[in-house]
């Protein structure tokens, strides 16, 4: 009877021990497989400063259609509300806000994709107390926020224009570091106080240095123009759509095959995969790094006029005027090591395809 008792005591041990055996080994295992598909379903929440602008729209797009919670957290100084696609949250505020800021990082952020900004170039040069406030000084709020909230990771918007005249072609990030305008400038400004937050242990970044931004989201997601536009492209749709009444090409006695400048336009929607690239990287990898994002094809002014035309089935009405102070002849990205820290390359290569993208949102 004793003997009987202690066996199915005995018995009833083994049960447990292996019930407890298993499940533990189903619990490490679930872990483990959590672990391994965090990359494919992640639902980090993340604060997109300037996500209303037109780069910020389409970086939006991008982080929601891969599973990312967003905060647009934008003051509409140059944004469109409707650029705050379903699914994401809206704060109207500006980067100036210390308090704001802190209190949308307290209620759990997981990282900082950094587009707010001003960015007229001639402009800067003119007013440069107000890109030093609103450009460096809002971006060392964002990093202050990050740091009082533990948010380790920020992605921003840097520019090829923290190169400076180029001294050769297609610059690399080895390229001397030295703007012509104070524009860029802020851009550098901000880069070195990213790398020193980095240095000192304090948070992650990665500096996306655009290229020419360029063409709209291919499904039509996206449909605030940008106000006051200065770059080529909204302004040759002005003057397509009749809103301006011509184009004027500055130069066309450059030392460059059609005399025009030539550039190097990269799609909104590579740059905005570039995006969440760096930021999964950023989180994989627990480092900070700063990378072109361009193309490496140059483009000149000429041709993109041509093939507009094309791509509209009309003639634009332009002309030349004299060239710009402080406008190479040509300026393309080597993107090498964007490819190889993350895997991005542009998918968008053939420009009248690209011109087609802005040219539906008019039609
Ligand atoms: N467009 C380009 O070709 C290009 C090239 C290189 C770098 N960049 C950089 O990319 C970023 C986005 O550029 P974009 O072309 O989308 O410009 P944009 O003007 O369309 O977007 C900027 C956004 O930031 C917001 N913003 C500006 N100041 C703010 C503030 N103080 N507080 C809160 N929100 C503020 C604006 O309302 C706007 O929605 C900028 O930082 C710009 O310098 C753009």
């Amino acid at each position: 009877m004793h003997v009987k008792k202690l066996c199915l005591v005995d018995c009833v041990d083994k049960q447990f021990s292996l019930l407890y055996f298993i499940s533990s080994r189903a619990i490490l295992t679930v872990l483990y497989i959590t672990y391994l598909l965090r990359e494919f379903y992640i639902l980090e929440k993340v604060l997109v400063a300037g996500g209303a602008g037109y780069i910020g729209s389409h970086v939006q797009k991008q982080l929601l259609d891969e599973g990312f919670k967003v905060i647009v957290y934008d003051d509409l100084s140059s944004g469109d509300i409707v650029n705050v696609l379903p699914g994401a949250e809206f704060i109207q505020a500006n980067i100036l806000d210390k308090d704001k800021l802190n209190n949308v990082m307290k209620d759990g952020v997981d990282a900082v994709i950094h587009l707010a900004a001003k960015k007229a170039v001639g402009e800067s040069m003119v007013n440069p107390s107000l890109y030093a406030e609103n450009n460096i000084s809002g971006s060392i709020n964002i990093l202050n926020a990050m740091v009082e909230n533990q948010v380790k990771y920020i992605v921003f918007s840097s520019s090829a224009a923290v190169y400076g005249m180029p001294q050769y072609c297609p610059i690399d990030e080895k390229h001397p570091i030295n703007p012509i305008n104070y524009y860029g400038y802020t851009k550098l400004a901000i880069e070195d106080n990213m790398r020193w937050f980095s240095q000192l242990g304090k948070l992650n970044y990665a500096a996306l240095r655009y290229f020419n931004a360029v063409g709209y989201d291919a499904d039509g997601a996206i449909r605030g123009k940008e106000r006051n536009p200065q770059n080529l492209m909204p302004i040759i749709m002005e003057a397509a759509t009749g809103k301006r009444e011509k184009l004027s090409i500055f130069g066309n006695d450059y030392d460059t095959p059609d005399g025009t400048c030539v550039r190097d336009y990269v799609h909104v929607s590579d740059l905005a995969k570039a995006h969440t690239l760096a930021l999964k990287y950023l989180m994989n990898k627990n480092t900070s790094f700063a990378v072109n994002l361009g193309t490496g094809r140059g483009t000149s002014v000429q041709e993109i006029v041509d093939a507009t035309e094309k791509v509209i089935g009309k003639k634009l009405n332009y002309d030349f005027a004299p060239r710009r102070p402080g406008d190479p002849a040509k300026l393309t990205a080597n993107a090498d090591l964007a490819h190889q820290l993350l895997g991005w390359s542009p998918q968008y290569t053939n420009i009248e395809e690209i011109i087609q993208t802005v040219w539906n949102l008019e039609i």
